[in-house]
């Protein structure tokens, strides 16, 4: 099993929504006994929440259905899953500052070097802007989730 864990800071927008896209899209392609899909966040103020209910709506309009609880981002975790994905730089930097010995720096990576059609490098944070910014992430998400996948059927790395 190939394990990928995603993280952003609350654990309540953007990773739970890249952890499902991400098992919607593997589903799709028949690898669930292959590629498992996890999230987790970087602070520990939402730990226990179910994913923010402005994100379970933008993924529900693309017929993706958000589960989950928010849980805090632990060292020990680098151990545990073969590929880590940052939703943005500050979680980047983050993940990188847990692991100061180097030993799991080739796991972390960032989402957005995955995306084939959009040009942010970063997903950006949605939790205190408007309707628009949890569509984007949905769709940003959907395309750098494609483009993971893609990556990895293409280097056979589940096998
Ligand atoms: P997330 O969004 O990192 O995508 O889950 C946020 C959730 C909560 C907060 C910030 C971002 N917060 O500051 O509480």
């Amino acid at each position: 099993m190939y394990k990928i864990l995603f993280v952003c800071l609350g654990n309540i927008c953007r990773s739970p929504s890249a952890e499902n896209i991400m098992r919607y899209l593997v589903e799709k392609e028949g690898l669930s006994d292959q590629i498992s899909c996890d999230s987790a966040g970087i602070i520990d103020y939402h730990i226990g929440k179910p994913p923010d209910p402005r994100m379970i709506e933008a993924a529900k309009a693309r017929g993706i259905q958000l589960t989950g609880k928010a849980r805090q981002f632990h060292a020990s975790n680098f151990e545990n899953y073969d590929l880590i994905l940052a939703m943005d730089r500050d979680n980047y930097w983050d993940l990188v500052s847990l692991d100061p010995k180097r030993k799991y720096r080739h796991k972390i990576q960032m989402i957005c070097d995955y995306a084939k059609n959009y040009r942010d490098t970063e997903v950006p944070d949605p939790y205190y802007g408007g309707e628009e910014g949890f569509n984007h992430v949905i769709n940003l998400l959907l395309d750098a989730c494609g483009g993971l996948l893609e990556e990895i059927k293409a280097k056979s790395i589940t096998t």
